[in-house]
């Protein structure tokens, strides 16, 4: 279908997937267009259910900023549902924010973006939609997504006709709703202009007009793989920079300021910590590096193939570190977890850097005590109870409500999420909880120096070379 004439009046949106992105997208653009009824279908049930629950606290997706959002929209025009096909039937606008994740199996399993859901949409679509639709990825996809949706929507010869623009999402989980209303940029990407207006003028709503980038479909797809690529980069170039701080002496938070104080790097995402996690980055450099092979581009695929090496390389040596000081040994010794999710302000835990420290501490026959306060225990267990642990005989970590249950009796304790109450920790408060001798392991970089100095706890400090116990220098 080559003419496509968009629909006159935008009255209702459609978002097919209530997930980390689709939720807290819509609910800000219900809150800025209260003349359009927004509506998000998903086809899990509890998390339609959640999303409805009358206790903002079950919201599925904790946001800083999104139950005062919800409480203000959902019922009057954003709702959610899970009658996907009458919402498709209903909508101008249909955005599709549901997973894609890197596929496990067949061609490309381990690489390439897993397109099933995304296809699925699209026949959905194809069959239940009427009249001119527009449809909008939001999803993160492969560059050429869009040709594989036109091909599947255009199969259908009766009275309908569809236009696929590209608008990918940059915000990050935890500023998620701030993000989302004061944007760096928002990216449209399209062929048909009276339809990148339309949509363009839904954003402008809230969003200054310069922030707004049009684009060919395919810079805008390229674009949202790329800009998370960069981002990832910068993360594992300043931990590989941690590793030589330790080795040397430099101090990695002295030496990120140095970096980022030059205007042309700049000071954001160079904090070095345990590597990055999130349902996204390993994700979209995985998809990037396949595109590359795909295109026959070895060496541009060998050169990004070294950020997520860098990455899984700097997990596994907070792992064989922590071995070492306690001298070669974890068996039956109790080690405190201070964090699981992937960053602070989440309850995700998709690729956090905890799985896979948690799971070799496990396999050395450590025994776990995990606190974290917005991540709930069937997620941790969901997370580390895979094939290989369930082989386990018995379950070698447990959920701490609190602290100092996680503290007590502890040979270690080990900060793997940078939430804001592990920072405000008193440890000369904690020092009588521990076996000694005791180990911190801050692998964020928050607990306070000042107060470790009046204890005797060992000190490691990521990026640093100091090693300390009481006596020796921080
Ligand atoms: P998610 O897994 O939290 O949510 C996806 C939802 O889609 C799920 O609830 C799933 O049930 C639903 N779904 C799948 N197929 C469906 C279908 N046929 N009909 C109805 N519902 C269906 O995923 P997410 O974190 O929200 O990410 C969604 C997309 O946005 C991904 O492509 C991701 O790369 C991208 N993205 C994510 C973030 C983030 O911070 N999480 C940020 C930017 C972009
Ligand atoms: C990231 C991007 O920041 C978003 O722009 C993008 O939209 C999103 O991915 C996506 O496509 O899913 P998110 O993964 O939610 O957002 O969170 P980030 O703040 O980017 O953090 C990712 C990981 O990097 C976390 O584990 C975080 O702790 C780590 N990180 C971040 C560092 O180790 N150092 C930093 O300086 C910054």
């Amino acid at each position: 279908m080559d003419i496509f004439i968009p629909p006159k009046n935008i009255s209702r949106i459609c978002c097919i997937g209530a997930g980390y992105v689709g939720g807290p997208t819509m609910a800000v653009i219900a809150d800025n267009c209260p003349e359009i009824t927004v509506t998000v279908v998903d086809i899990n049930k509890d998390r339609i259910e959640s999303w409805n629950s009358e206790n903002l606290k079950q919201l599925p997706v904790y946001e800083p900023g999104l139950e005062n959002i919800i409480e203000k929209t959902r019922g009057k025009n954003l709702f959610f549902s899970t009658n996907v096909h009458e919402e498709i039937g209903l909508a101008d606008i249909i955005f599709l924010c549901v997973n894609t994740p890197t596929k496990i199996n067949g061609f490309g399993a381990g690489k390439a973006s897993d397109l099933r859901w995304i296809e699925i949409c699209a026949k959905e679509i194809s069959t239940h939609a009427k009249g001119s639709t527009i449809i909008v990825e939001k999803s993160t996809v492969p560059v050429k997504t869009a040709e594989i949706l036109k091909d599947i929507l255009n199969t259908r010869l009766d009275e309908k006709s569809f236009t696929v623009l590209s608008n990918p999402e940059f915000l990050a989980e935890g500023s998620a709703i701030n993000d989302l209303q004061n944007p760096d940029r928002v990216l449209i990407g399209g062929e048909d202009e009276a339809s990148i207006e339309i949509l363009s003028n839904i954003y402008t709503k809230w969003v200054d007009k310069p922030k707004i980038i049009k684009t060919n479909v395919w810079s805008s797809e390229l674009s949202k793989l790329s800009a998370n690529a960069f981002l990832a980069q910068r993360i594992s170039s300043i931990n590989s920079i941690s590793a030589i701080c330790e080795k040397t002496g430099a101090n990695i938070q002295e030496v990120s300021k140095s970096i980022g104080s030059d205007n042309r790097v700049g000071h954001k995402f160079l904090k070095s910590g345990p590597g990055f996690g999130g349902s996204c980055f390993q994700k979209d450099l995985l998809s990037l590096i396949y595109l590359c092979e795909f295109y026959n581009l070895p060496e541009v695929s060998k050169y990004w193939e070294g950020v997520i090496q860098i990455n899984n390389w700097q997990k596994k040596r907070i792992s064989r570190l922590i071995l070492e000081k306690l001298f070669g040994t974890l068996n039956g010794k109790k080690i405190a977890i201070l964090g699981f999710a992937f960053k602070a302000n989440t309850n995700d835990t998709r690729e956090s850097p905890s799985i896979c420290v948690c799971k070799d501490l496990i396999e050395e026959g450590a025994e776990l005590y995990i606190h974290d306060p917005k991540v709930k225990a069937t997620q941790i267990d969901k997370e580390l109870t895979d094939e290989q642990y369930k082989k386990n005989e018995s379950k070698r970590w447990h959920f701490c409500e609190n602290i100092d249950l996680a503290l007590q009796d502890c040979s270690a304790a080990l900060i793997m999420t940078e939430w804001e109450e592990y920072t405000k920790i008193d440890w000369s408060e904690k020092e009588g909880l521990m076996l000694k001798p005791s180990w911190l392991f801050d692998a964020r970089l928050v607990a306070n120096i000042n107060n470790l100095k009046k204890t005797n706890i060992n000190y490691w400090r990521l990026g640093n070379k100091i090693i300390a116990n009481k006596g020796t220098n921080y």
